[in-house]
């Protein structure tokens, strides 16, 4: 297959982290007879420095163009990088909202499980048989707060700001159906998240979801409070399949689900539209604390990599091939920075390397 990628490596960590993914993506190229045109886009911080916005209308084009986007991460430290003086709608984050919003990447998968091979860093507390968990979050992606009007002005003399939540039906029930497709192909079970004891976008949610539901009779649904759900994530995260939610609640409960495997460096995502075009990066941020060090974990990048493959090109060996690859490593005892265990004892025969070692031992490991 000839495949068409545009990569916008980013801020901080990401050009790092990229380059190892298409190392990684050379090698499954060479193993299964694909080629790849890469087109090297300027999103975020990088794009401010160059054209004085994060996001232009020619990398909207060009993207478009392409058959998926591989992204690394934008964006860089809020207190000390002169992006953070510019107006809000000039910094790096609105660059990635606004091509969520050009793309129509209307939903976010942000799947989190934990690897046999990490489960000594999972923080939550033992579990007769051992923690065991393995879901995704599908998050709806272009609308609710992120999108809704919003403003900051005196009133009266007071400072007020206000952000508004809108949701309409048919947002609700596209993103309701990807996540009950997805479940299908998983453990058959949907856990929509919502506020429905006070917000109306909510209750408008569940009822959507419910006639989303009768649709697919052979997939169970159960509705959660979003405070609820934050505990149950840390209480008892295997009773979950697909969580399905709106914007904000996704934005929150996803970062938490990454937290308790232990490792964010581990977690991809995709955010796909209704074609197979989607936008392919890792779930964590730019972390410019360690940009330039080459100490980054590039395997959330790498394992976004296998969901583009698996989800814009219907390559499954292939994206199989990349999950195992990473497997593989681990259980070889390969670790990036992160992933070691602070205790001497666990770091026992484990190895650590940097973040082209870990891109070059799961690159080796593409069968
Ligand atoms: C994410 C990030 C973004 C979001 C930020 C960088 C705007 O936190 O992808 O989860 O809030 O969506
Ligand atoms: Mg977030």
């Amino acid at each position: 297959m000839e495949m068409k990628i545009a990569v916008i490596g980013g801020d901080g960590i990401g050009p790092e982290i990229v380059a190892e993914a298409r190392k990684v993506l050379t090698a499954v190229c060479q193993k299964y007879g694909h080629s790849i045109t890469y087109t090297e886009l300027l999103m975020g911080g990088c794009s401010i420095d160059r054209y004085g916005v994060p996001l232009t209308q020619e990398t909207i084009e060009a993207a478009k163009a392409n058959d998926a986007v591989l992204m690394g991460s934008i964006g860089g430290d809020a207190k000390t990088s002169p992006w953070y003086q510019l107006p809000p709608e000039k910094r790096p984050e609105a660059g990635l909202l606004g091509i969520r919003k050009a793309l129509g990447l209307y939903a976010n998968l942000r799947p989190a499980y934990l690897f046999k091979e990490l489960a000594d860093s999972c923080p939550l507390s033992a579990k007769e048989g051992g923690r065991n968990f393995d879901l995704i979050i599908v998050r709806e992606l272009t609308g609710g707060l992120y999108f809704g009007e919003r403003w900051t002005k005196e009133i009266d003399g007071v400072l007020t700001a206000q952000d508004t939540l809108k949701y309409n039906e048919n947002e609700i029930r596209r993103v309701a159906r990807t996540a009950f497709e997805i479940a299908g192909k998983r453990r058959k079970k949907v856990t929509s998240v919502d506020k429905a004891n006070v917000l109306d976008t909510s209750r408008l949610w569940r009822k959507v979801v419910h006639e989303v539901a009768a649709e697919y009779p052979d997939i169970g649904e159960n509705d959660m409070l979003v405070d609820n759900c934050a505990m149950q994530l840390v209480k008892d995260p295997e009773q979950f399949d697909v969580i399905l939610t709106e914007n904000m609640f996704g934005d929150i409960l996803s970062d938490e689900a990454s937290m308790i495997t232990g490792s964010i460096g581990m977690l991809s995502s995709a955010s796909l539209n209704e074609s197979s075009f989607g936008l392919y990066e890792p779930s964590h941020g730019s972390a410019p604390d360690i940009a330039g060090l080459g100490i980054a974990n590039p395997v959330a990048t790498i394992l976004s990599a296998a969901m583009m493959l698996r989800y814009s090109f219907g390559l499954g060996a292939e994206a199989d091939a990349i999950e195992r690859a990473v497997k593989d490593t681990l259980a070889a005892g390969f670790r990036s920075a992160d992933l070691m265990p602070k205790d001497p004892e666990k770091a026992k025969g484990l190895t650590k390397v940097n973040c082209a070692g870990m891109g070059d031992e799961i690159a080796g490991r593409i069968q």
